[in-house]
Formats: structure tokens, C-alpha cells, sequence
């Protein structure tokens, strides 16, 4: 590596800071080719800082106009202006600091503070983008009421937009106008936006609990119009259910959400002004599926609840992200199971746990929920915050009940209203609230790496007593090398012979909570410990883990008939849906062991036949009959030693095929049967009955001639996107090259001029094994479809690539490694935020026997580029480490 390294930023060194701003004034001039900001600071020296402490503003990028104090323009020796930062000192104890800055939105590729995407201003502050802004202490336990002025071009910025309630606006010479907005609510610079553009709106309105009007307004391009009733239905059923479930109120009279179509990441929280990505907003049958559909309700939701969770209590410090983050993916979990399915929502997070969540904590940038030091910390917006996160804000959930959960929950926002926090202010009013010690339970904020379950049993026949005997240990990760015991809530029952049994764990009075007494809740403190259930009629077979209660993995050696047993009869649907894909599992893994082997295991074959013929949630009933995936298979097999991706490939396309000749009538019955015929309406019912019959479709088509016709017309007379989608990725994997070519002619007609349905159709071809995937992603990069700017883009064709097309990206001469490097190398400088997430499938390259030396290789080809950005630079040295 070369060049100066970035520096290493550590939890340990936190200060608070030395002084506070409590009022903010800006005045944004936006121009064509670049834009003016005029900042007006009331700073207040604190208590515990001395009379010459300096007053430390973050700036970057940033072209210093005028910098006065108190109305004086300042002397060059009373300040100091470097790359990040812009130091004052000689200050009185309060007063008003101002500063103009010129800025280029124009040239802003980072997509991070103030840039134009297709013409709009728009803003992305969240973590340290304020500070390309204007100078300012860049820090989110600075916390400020705002004014803002914006004055642009009247034609082409309509629309002037900012945080809080709209308190003036007026005509200016020359074509402009301006807008003044005030945000009444203390905020971190990080929750600041502004959007200035051509916009058009969809309104409502939203009554609260306490009877104030909201008005609610979607802005988004004139031709997405018509897109926006979803995201806007879902904005309503949230704002009600945080009344419901945790008894939140909106707090301003007017709450906006802008679609921008460049933007790094999902949508953004700022304060009554929140910002989305057009895919996590715009929704319509032709270019989102049902997916697309759950995830805006999701994403908007989740958006929502951050205004509690988040901005009217946020976070002290960058390390306590997950402070927000988590506890708010576990509202929009909860919110998601509640309009839905929570059996079904269990079961897609859990697979999302398990199959990146587990990765990444077992890979070269493992990190604990609350990180302990970090060089770039949007390399830490992961899945082990957000999604790890909410599994400890759940778990917490499971050990004190939902009512004392709920106590705990008002006791925070009550507690804290106003103020920026920590992880530990959030465990403390969960513990005052229920009077619970949870000392131990908070070293899964601290401890990184999967913890792993041990679980043997015994059965004394004579006493009926079963005993489970349950081991913990948590893999050392780096930095972190011994674990301690975690406190882990082990939901579990025993299955017999005609159902779940009643359980009497000894010295334990029965559960209250469990009306037939078949389900317990385990605490699992201990480096070892043993259960004892009497009075059991025979020897059961264990359920573990239900509802998967803790973000562990669990290893019991059952039996393939326990298995069976488990999908055909438990009470747990996780457990039952887990159950099929470990019989599926090992299947898989005695095809990579025997590639001839042809028959398929008959209890295998019996755990289909009865999840085909119960009557279950159609949704979850597809899930289980789908086969495992080659990431969840690959992460599996790296657990336990190298992941072998062709094998892993061949091995499914052998049980693919096995199971769609087992079992051809039934998929033709299934799909006959849940086959949508009613127009398309993205409600509950319709997207399972889709799921179950697209589940179908798959095996059917799979080695069938007959059935790869049955997809070809099902992709023509498709009324929406989720069933083209299916029929067109089973075509090209299952039909001649020249049937595939032609429906994606066909998809490129059709939707050319709706960018979101093209990300799907840059995936879907990323995506294809059949051909050169290498040659074909190079020449799409090439295509008026893929646009090398536009994060959606680059995700939709080289993250699926890299992701989702695992032999080619593991071609055995590196190419794919190379092609990823190359986009990498260019996005560094354009884009470090994306360059460094899209870098982590190389980040594996331990996990894989035959691609290791040259996956490190194309690493180490990037460390000696020329200026790293610290995103990237990160990544690497941890990679490489
Ligand atoms: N706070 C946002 C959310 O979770 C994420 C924004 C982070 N953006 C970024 N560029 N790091 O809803
Ligand atoms: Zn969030």
C-alpha cells in the first residue's frame, strides 16, 4: 500500500465535543455550474472544555469565500484551513461564526453531500457528507435547529425543498425564487437535506392519533406519477402501526418523501424529508416484482420509524449506528410479519442471516454490532448492524416479552428525547423497565463472529427423562480471539410420535406463556450446559432454534428420519422449512461427493411429498420446496472447510433435475392449481399463490422441453414482472440459446424506456451461466441501458455478476476477479462508497480452494493503485491482512 495511510478512528478515544451549535442558518445559492453556501453558526462553548479550546468544523472539498466572527472578518491567524478541516481558535465563550463556501454538485460523483442526479439538487449527508456541504462539527452528538434559505432558478427548480415546516417563499430578480424552511427539531448535520428541482407530487393526508392533520407528499419525475400509490399506502400503515405497537406520533404537520434515481443506497431518513432511491419507492406491475413491492413497504416503513428510532433519539457517536439501525430493522421486521406473514418473514431474514450475515462474520471485515474502531465508517452500514443488529434488538424482544419490551421501548424514547445516545442508554431503559440484569446479554454488541451450538442428547428410557446436553463457542475473529458466553434465547420443542409432547423442564415452572406447555425458551449462558426434561412417554426428536430465536448456527446430529419427522409434523415453521433444506443439503453434498449418483433419497422424496400435499401458507410451502441457494451452499461448505462453486453448481442442476422428474405431476397439479389468473394486485394472497406456482414452473421446465415452451408463453402472456422474470431466467437456463436470445430482445423492446425494469434485464443476463457471461457483461457495459455512474446500474450488472454467478465470476483463469477489479479501479475515484461494497465477494477469497491465490492476486493489483480512497483502502488492508 502507498501513500499515507488513513487513520484508524477507535470508540475508546471518544470526546465529547467541546462546543455545541445550537442554532444553524443557511443560505444555499444554487447555480448551473456551482452553488454558494452561507452558513451562519451560534456556537456555545460547553462546560466541561477550557477558555482556549478550539473549535474543530469538518470541510471537505469545500472553496473558502468569507469566514467572519461576529459580524468581523476573521484574521488569518485566528483560524486554520486544511484539507478536512477548518480550526478556530481565540473564541468568546459564545457568538456566531459565518462562513461562505463554493461548491461544485455539478462534478459531485461521490454521490455524497449536495449533487445533482438527472438535473435535481439533492442532498446524502448520513454519516459524513455535511461536511461537503459547509463547514461544520460533522459529528452526530452535535445537535442543532436549522433555518434554511434556498434560492435557485425559478424554471428549472420549482421545487425547493428542506427540512421542517416551509415558512416563507418569494420571487427574486432574474427568474429565481426562493423557499425558507425551519426545522423546529434539534438535529445531527447527518439528518440534513435539501432537494431543489422540476418535481411533480401525490398527496395525502394521514389523521394521528391525537387528531393533527399530515400532509403527506411524494415527489418524484413527472412520468412516475402514476408509480407512487404503494409507497404512499405503505407510508400510511406505517404511521398507524407505530401508533399501535410502540404508541409513536408523527410530530410535524408535513412529511416528504423525494425519488432520486442516483443514490448509493436504499433511502435516507432526514427529517421530514426523507430520500429514497426510485427502486425503493416508484411500483408498478411492469417493473417491479413482488419482492420489489414488500421491500418499498419495507424501506419506507423503516424510513418512517426512524423518525423516533433514529432522529428524536439518535445516535452519540458513529459506533452506536446500530443504536438506530438495528432497533430500527427490527420495527420494520415486526411492521412486515404484522401486514403479512410472520412466519414467512422469519424465514426470508433468517436466510438472509444465514447465508450473507454468517459470510460476513466469518470473512476478513467481521465486526462486532457495535464496531470498536473503524477507518471509513460507510464500510459499516453491513449486515451485521443493520440485520445482527436487529436480531440482538429481537432477541432482547424474546427474553423480556413483548409488554416489558414495550415499557422498555417508551422508557428509551421518554428517556432520551432530544438527545444523542448510546447502546448502552438503550440495554439500560430495557433493564429499568423490567427490572432484568442484562450485563451479560450485552456482549453481543461487542463480541464479533457467529456463535455455534453444540447440541448432543440422551435418553433415559426407564425414567423418561431426555436430556439435551448444549455446548457454545464463538469462532475467534480479527482483533478478537477469545470469546465469553453469550446469553442466547433457545426457543425449542420435542416432536413425537404424534405431534409436539408437553414439556416439564426440571426446576422450571411451566412456561405461562405457552397455553399447551409444547414450546420453551432456553437461556443458553454458559460455556456448557444440560437440560432435563421428565416425564417424557418416548424418546423425542428435538425441535431447536424455532422461529430462529438466535442468530447462531446449531449443530445436533439428526438423523434424516428426525429430519422427516420434523418437516412433516413440527409446530414450527422455520424449523419445518430448516428441516427440508438440511435433508436437501445433505443431498446436495453426497452429489458433490458422487456426481453419478442417481437416485434420490427416498426420505427426501417423502419431505416433499408431504410439504406438496399439507395445506400450508403458499408463500413459505415455496420457500421450502426451493432448492437451497449456491451462496448459502458455498457459505456452508466454506464453514466447514473450501467451498468447490462447480461442484456446488453441478450438484444442484443434479437435484434440480432429480426433482423435477420425481415429482412432474405434482409440479404440473401445483402449478395448475395456484396459477394467478386475476389481474395483478401485489396483495398477500396473489403473491404466494405466484410464489408457489412459479416454484412449479422452475422444475417443470427444468430438462423439459414441453415445460421450457409452457415458460415461453407464460413470459408472453405475463401481466406483470415477477412472472416474466421467472419465465425468462428458467428459458435461458433451461432453452436454446436463440429462445433465450429472443426474449430478451423481447424485454429490452418492451421496457426500454422504464430504468427500473432494466436493472432486472442487466441482472437477468449477468446472472445467465448459459454462454460467455464474461463477454456478455463486458458488452453490456457498453449498452445505452448500463450507465457507469448510476450505483443501480453498476449493481444490477456487475454486483449480480460477481454475486449471483458464481462459475463465472470463479473462472478458473480470473477473469471474472479481473473484471470486477477493473470496475473496482475506476469506481475508486468516482464512487468510493460503491467500489468498496462492491469489492466483497474478492474480500472471500479464503473461502474457496481453487480461486484463493488469484482472487488475492487481483486484490493485491489494487492495493498498489495510486490514491486509494480510505473506503477502499480499508477493505484491502483488511482483506490482505
Ligand atoms: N440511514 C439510512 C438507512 O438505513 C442509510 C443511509 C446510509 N447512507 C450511506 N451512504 N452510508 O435508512
Ligand atoms: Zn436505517
Amino acid at each position: 500500500m502507498r501513500d499515507a495511510q488513513p487513520k484508524t478512528i477507535f470508540l475508546s478515544e471518544y470526546k465529547a465535543p467541546d462546543y455545541g451549535i445550537s442554532y444553524t442558518e443557511l443560505h444555499f445559492e444554487l447555480f448551473d455550474d456551482h452553488s454558494l453556501v452561507h452558513a451562519r453558526l451560534h456556537f456555545k462553548r460547553s462546560d466541561h472544555a477550557s477558555d482556549t479550546a478550539t473549535l474543530v468544523l469538518n470541510g471537505q472539498e469545500l472553496e473558502l469565500q468569507a469566514l467572519a466572527l461576529d459580524g468581523e472578518t476573521l484574521a488569518s491567524d485566528d483560524y486554520e484551513l486544511s484539507d478536512d478541516f477548518l480550526c478556530v481558535s481565540g473564541l468568546p465563550a459564545s457568538g456566531v461564526l459565518e462562513t461562505t463556501a463554493r461548491i461544485y454538485p455539478q462534478s459531485n460523483t461521490s454521490l455524497e453531500g449536495l449533487y445533482r442526479s438527472r438535473g435535481l439538487f439533492c442532498t446524502q449527508c448520513e454519516a459524513e457528507g455535511f461536511r461537503k456541504i459547509t463547514w461544520f462539527p460533522d459529528r452526530p452528538d452535535v445537535m442543532s435547529t436549522y433555518h434554511v434559505t434556498v434560492d435557485a432558478d425559478a424554471r428549472q427548480c420549482p421545487e425547493l425543498l428542506s427540512n421542517g415546516n416551509l415558512v416563507q417563499s418569494m420571487e427574486l430578480p432574474g427568474d429565481r425564487h426562493r423557499a425558507v424552511w425551519d426545522d423546529p427539531f434539534p438535529k445531527p448535520s447527518y439528518l440534513f437535506a435539501l432537494v431543489a428541482g422540476n418535481l411533480s407530487r401525490v398527496e395525502d393526508t394521514f389523521i394521528t392519533m391525537n387528531g393533527r392533520k399530515v400532509r403527506l407528499i411524494i415527489l418524484v419525475e413527472e412520468k412516475d406519477l402514476d408509480k407512487c400509490a404503494h409507497a404512499m399506502d405503505s407510508l400510511k400503515r406505517s404511521m398507524r402501526w407505530d401508533e399501535e405497537r410502540f404508541g409513536r406520533e408523527y410530530d410535524l404537520d408535513v412529511f416528504h418523501i423525494v425519488a432520486v434515481d442516483d443514490f448509493n443506497m436504499g433511502a435516507m431518513e432526514n427529517k421530514s424529508l426523507n430520500i429514497f432511491n426510485t427502486s425503493c419507492v416508484l411500483a408498478a406491475p411492469d417493473t417491479t416484482t413482488d419482492a420489489g413491492y414488500q421491500r418499498i413497504e419495507s424501506i419506507v416503513a423503516h424510513e418512517y420509524f426512524h423518525n423516533w428510532s433514529g432522529n428524536r433519539v439518535t445516535c452519540r457517536d458513529w459506533f452506536q449506528l446500530s443504536l438506530k439501525e438495528g432497533f430500527t430493522v427490527f420495527r420494520d421486521a415486526e411492521f412486515s410479519a404484522d401486514m403479512g406473514s410472520r412466519s414467512l418473514k422469519r424465514v426470508e431474514d433468517a436466510m438472509v442471516m444465514r447465508t450473507l450475515q454468517f459470510a460476513e462474520d466469518a470473512g476478513p471485515m467481521s465486526h462486532p454490532v457495535r464496531p470498536a474502531s473503524f477507518i471509513e465508517i460507510s464500510n459499516f452500514y453491513t449486515l451485521t448492524v443493520y440485520e445482527k443488529g436487529a436480531e440482538v434488538v429481537r432477541m432482547l424482544h424474546t427474553l423480556l416479552g413483548e409488554e416489558d419490551f414495550r415499557r422498555g421501548s417508551d422508557l428509551y424514547f421518554d428517556r432520551h428525547d432530544g438527545q444523542a445516545v448510546t447502546c448502552d442508554d438503550f440495554v439500560s431503559a430495557m433493564e429499568d423497565a423490567s427490572g432484568k440484569n442484562l450485563s451479560d446479554f450485552k456482549r453481543w454488541y461487542s463480541q464479533a463472529g457467529t456463535p455455534e451450538l453444540t447440541i448432543r442428547d440422551d435418553w433415559d428410557a426407564e425414567q423418561g427423562v431426555y436430556t439435551l446436553s448444549v455446548s457454545q463457542e464463538t469462532p475467534a475473529t480479527p482483533g478478537q480471539s477469545d470469546k465469553e458466553a453469550l446469553v442466547i434465547p433457545l426457543a425449542m420443542g420435542l416432536l413425537g410420535e404424534a405431534g409436539n409432547l408437553r414439556l416439564t423442564l426440571d426446576g422450571e415452572a411451566p412456561d405461562p406463556e405457552s397455553a399447551d406447555n409444547t414450546h420453551r425458551i432456553l437461556i443458553v449462558d454458559k460455556p456448557e450446559q444440560e437440560f432435563r426434561f421428565s416425564g417424557l412417554p418416548e424418546c423425542p426428536t428435538p425441535s431447536l432454534l424455532r422461529g430462529f430465536s438466535a442468530p447462531v448456527r446449531v449443530d445436533y446430529p439428526y438423523t434424516r428420519e428426525q429430519l422427516l419427522a420434523l418437516v412433516s409434523r413440527d409446530d414450527d415453521e422455520f424449523v419445518r422449512w430448516d428441516s427440508l433444506q438440511q435433508l436437501m443439503v445433505s443431498a446436495l453434498q453426497e452429489l458433490q461427493a458422487e456426481p453419478h449418483r442417481v437416485s434420490l433419497d427416498p426420505l427426501l422424496e417423502e419431505a416433499v411429498n408431504a410439504i406438496c400435499s399439507q395445506s400450508l401458507d403458499p408463500a413459505v410451502q415455496a420457500d421450502m420446496l426451493r432448492l437451497p441457494s449456491e451462496t448459502y451452499l458455498a457459505e456452508l461448505a466454506s464453514h466447514s472447510g473450501k467451498a468447490d462453486v462447480h461442484g456446488i453448481f453441478r450438484a444442484r442442476q443434479a437435484l434440480r433435475q432429480a426433482l423435477a422428474e420425481t415429482f412432474r405431476e405434482r409440479w404440473q397439479q401445483l402449478f395448475d392449481s395456484y396459477r394467478v389468473t386475476a389481474p395483478y394486485a401485489a396483495i398477500g394472497e396473489q403473491i404466494g399463490a405466484r410464489a408457489l406456482a412459479n416454484v412449479a414452473l422452475d422444475y417443470l421446465a427444468t430438462g423439459d422441453e414441453q415445460g421450457v415452451s409452457l415458460a415461453a408463453q407464460y413470459y408472453f402472456s405475463a401481466d406483470n414482472l415477477t412472472n416474466r422474470l421467472v419465465a425468462l431466467r428458467t428459458v435461458l437456463r433451461e432453452g436454446d440459446a436463440a429462445l433465450g436470445d429472443s426474449l430478451i430482445d423481447d424485454f429490452y423492446a418492451r421496457f426500454k424506456d422504464e430504468t427500473l425494469a432494466m436493472n432486472h434485464w442487466l441482472s437477468v443476463q449477468a446472472e445467465n451461466t448459459s454462454g460467455d457471461s464474461i463477454a456478455r457483461v463486458r458488452a453490456l457495459m457498453e449498452h445505452p441501458a448500463y450507465d457507469s455512474r448510476n450505483p443501480n446500474k453498476i449493481r444490477a450488472l456487475i454486483g449480480a455478476f460477481a454475486n449471483a454467478n458464481a462459475v463465472h465470476f470463479h473462472k478458473h483463469d480470473g477473469a471474472g476477479y479481473r473484471l470486477l477489479g477493473e470496475v473496482v479501479e475506476t469506481l475508486n475515484e468516482q464512487n468510493p462508497q460503491i467500489a468498496s461494497r462492491l469489492l466483497t465477494p474478492l474480500t472471500r477469497w479464503n473461502n474457496y480452494a481453487q480461486g484463493a491465490t488469484l482472487m488475492r492476486a487481483e486484490l493485491e493489483r489494487l492495493s498498489e493503485l495510486p490514491s486509494l480512497s480510505p473506503d477502499v483502502y480499508e477493505v484491502l488492508s483488511k482483506s490482505l491482512a
